[in-house]
């Protein structure tokens, strides 16, 4: 497989209970490349704008609440099929159905507050990426 690239980032919940760090050792240690990163705050707006496909589900407006109530971490990763294996490390959505030894299991508290998101899809992944870094941020 090709190299390619996802996007992720630390949530709230995350970040305010220390995991930033131990979080990122998870990644490096499966395998993948830091491309950018940068620890920063979302305000409603931009969280609405983040999740816009979202817009008509019943948890959106929580959603971007939760996503504004503290700091993130966006990071762009690199790393042959970086997508699928990406989602196998962080595990599924709600972290009561997460595998053993996932990130979401280890640190995730509910299917709102799970720790982490994973891009689900290249093209999704580049548009992701954009959001948070210009181009000339991505090493
Ligand atoms: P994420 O992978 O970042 O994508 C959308 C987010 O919405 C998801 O993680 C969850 O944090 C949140 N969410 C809250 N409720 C639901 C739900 N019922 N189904 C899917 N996602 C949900």
């Amino acid at each position: 497989m090709a190299q390619n690239r996802t996007f992720t980032m630390i949530k709230p919940d995350a970040t305010a209970d220390g995991h930033t760090g131990a979080i990122i050792k998870l990644i490096e240690e499966a395998g993948f490349r830091i491309v950018a990163l940068k620890k920063t705050l979302l305000t409603k707006e931009l969280a609405g704008k983040f999740y816009a496909v979202h817009a008509e589900r019943p948890f959106y407006n929580d959603l971007c609440a939760y996503m504004s109530s503290g700091p993130i971490v966006p990071i762009i990763l690199e790393k042959d099929n970086a997508v699928a294996d990406f989602r196998k490390l962080i595990g599924a959505t709600n972290p009561a159905n997460a595998e053993e030894g996932t990130i979401r299991k280890l640190f995730a508290k509910s299917m709102e507050a799970n720790a982490i998101h994973g891009s689900d899809s290249d093209e999704n992944a580049e548009i992701e990426s954009n959001f948070f870094f210009a181009q000339t941020e991505q090493y």
